[in-house]
């Protein structure tokens, strides 16, 4: 019996070895190669692609102002204008963790980011639960993008008087959110009562305005039954045609990044150049209405916004020269993005109250619109269609490389990690994300999905930062293009930031996630345990 469970643990924690791992990409059964086409420049425009996007543009927002959230009658507090420390303290705690994976990307230039760190450091159970747990990062966090991306194209197709049906813009759980004086006289109402609240409405027994936010989209929606029907379908076109691009080539997707890229972060630099002038200082009054409480709470949501730069260790087979791209990308892309989210937070949060930014999904255009600058609203508007695009394009990019990592060492079937000789992609995987993406956009609550989101990512961060320092104590020596300088001290530091971060999230965030990992164990279980490469008898691993 001892003898099993011994076996069982020496499974679970079989590490690769760095150079096997290097060797895994010269293997021919690895279903083709990629090309080798990016440059470090390349790498900083993807990573700033993937980390400018719906946080920036939509979370601002709650970050600012607070937020009520009526399904579940939570108040977060305003951060104010101290949004702005928010923006500082995340951005050193990704700093400290972007660092980490800089030296990691450095050492092991292999598409799988964290999972694949993971594998050489503490062993293939945890290497899977990195690489199961990334899917909430790459395929959940565009979701969110996704959603986010409708809303804005929603608003400019509107503006050129081409409406489409409420109903066929929205999730059904937004569209059932109750109003605040509702949830008040009522709390705890759950899904189904909702329902029956719908059919009083419309029975004109109880008034539709005073208990729905969404009554009008609602009352037009068609029903089956009490049920009313909604799909949120601008997500899911996006998401269709971006992963078409992913198909077509990586080369062909980050000369589209690059494009969109450009295109936001001129879009940011106008905001900060224009709004500059409009600033008010009494707005800065008070600066910190909540004190740490709303600092706290504003780093919990705007870490989304931060998301992304990681992102950039998934190309690792398609860049010319890892060891300095790869840092290069990482530490460039967080350093510009976090210089440009400063000066777009200082002059937001300028321009009007604080207060004034309750329940605007979309600040930075509110802002303007709110001055009079309705032009300059319009072009902000445009400009966030193009940077969700690009942010969703980085991730779409991402999640397959991983999914193809896995496979090749055996716990996912190789399916995954087919590349279609014609464009050079991993063609399967795309396609797979794509349905992961798709569907889920268009009937999920963007707040769920951004929790989550942060969440899986919190917990990825920690195992990379862990990670760097086991690699320090097992490998002192092995060559490193990138070193993390002061490791002990950033390292923990990355840790310590994370876990902060994540103890603020919300219970059911929490909950969701458990159960999440509990099903990645299941199919781990049932599939890779008995697949893996490291199965094989003459395939070399190391015991812990
Ligand atoms: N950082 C990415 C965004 O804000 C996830 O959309």
């Amino acid at each position: 019996m001892l003898n099993i469970i011994y076996t069982m643990l020496d499974r679970l924690t079989r590490r690769k070895t760095l150079d096997q791992l290097k060797a895994n990409l010269e293997e021919p059964e690895h279903g083709g190669k990629l090309h080798r086409a990016l440059t470090g420049w390349d790498l900083m425009f993807l990573g700033i692609g993937a980390i400018i996007g719906a946080g920036i543009l939509s979370s601002l927002g709650t970050g600012l102002a607070g937020g009520f959230d009526s399904n579940y009658g939570i108040t977060r507090p305003a951060a104010g204008p101290a949004l702005v420390i928010s923006f500082l303290i995340t951005a050193v705690a990704c700093g400290f963790t972007a660092l980490c994976y800089a030296e990691m990307a450095s050492m092991i230039p292999i598409s799988g980011s964290a999972y694949t760190y993971a594998y050489a450091t503490m062993g293939e159970l945890l290497a899977w639960i990195i690489g199961w747990d990334l899917l909430l990062e790459y395929a959940v966090s565009n979701v969110a993008v996704a959603i986010s991306w409708g809303g804005y194209a929603n608003d400019l197709l509107k503006s050129f008087g081409l409406a489409i049906p409420g109903w066929l813009t929205i999730d059904i759980r937004s569209m059932l959110t109750t109003t605040k004086s509702f949830v008040e006289a009522h709390p705890g109402v759950g899904f189904v009562e909702k329902l029956n609240w719908v059919a009083q409405c419309k029975a004109g027994i109880a008034s539709g305005p005073t208990v729905f936010n969404n009554w009008d989209l609602l009352n037009s929606a068609p029903m089956i039954g009490n049920f009313p029907i909604a799909l949120n379908v601008l997500p899911m076109v996006v998401t269709f045609f971006i992963t078409l691009l992913c198909i077509v080539g990586i080369r062909e997707s980050t000369k589209f990044n690059n494009v969109m890229v450009g295109t936001k972060v001129g879009l940011l630099l106008m905001v900060i150049a224009i709004g500059i002038f409009y600033v008010k200082p009494e707005n800065y009054v008070p600066f910190c209405p909540n004190g740490f409480a709303g600092i706290q709470a504003g780093a919990a949501i705007i870490f989304f916004a931060f998301i992304g730069f990681d992102a950039v260790s998934t190309t690792a087979e398609e860049c010319r020269d890892p060891g300095h791209d790869l840092p290069f990308g990482i530490i460039g892309s967080l350093v510009v993005c976090t210089i440009i989210y400063v000066g777009v937070c200082l002059v937001i949060s300028g321009m009007m109250p604080y207060t004034a930014y309750a329940g605007i999904s979309d600040p930075v255009a509110h802002a303007f619109t709110s001055i009079g600058m309705t032009k300059v609203a319009a072009i902000v508007s445009i400009g966030a269609v193009a940077a969700l695009a690009g942010a969703l394009l980085v991730y779409q990019l991402g999640q397959p490389r991983i999914f193809m990592v896995m496979s090749r060492d055996g716990l996912l079937p190789p399916w995954f990690s087919r590349v279609s000789e014609k464009y050079g992609t991993p063609i399967n995987a795309t396609m797979l994300t794509g349905l992961l993406v798709l569907i889920p956009a268009g009937f999920m609550n963007i707040d769920e999905v951004v929790e989550l989101c942060n969440i899986g990512t919190l917990f990825a961060f920690i195992i990379v930062c862990f990670g760097v320092l086991i690699l320090r104590v097992r490998h002192p020596d092995y060559p490193r293009r990138f070193r993390v300088p002061g490791v002990w001290f950033c390292a923990p530091a990355g840790i310590l930031f994370c876990v902060w971060l994540a103890y603020g999230l919300p219970h059911a965030t929490w909950v969701r996630f458990v159960v999440w990992l509990i099903a990645g164990l299941i199919c781990y279980f049932f599939y890779g345990f008995w697949k893996s490469k490291l199965n094989l008898p003459n395939t070399a691993n190391v015991k812990n």
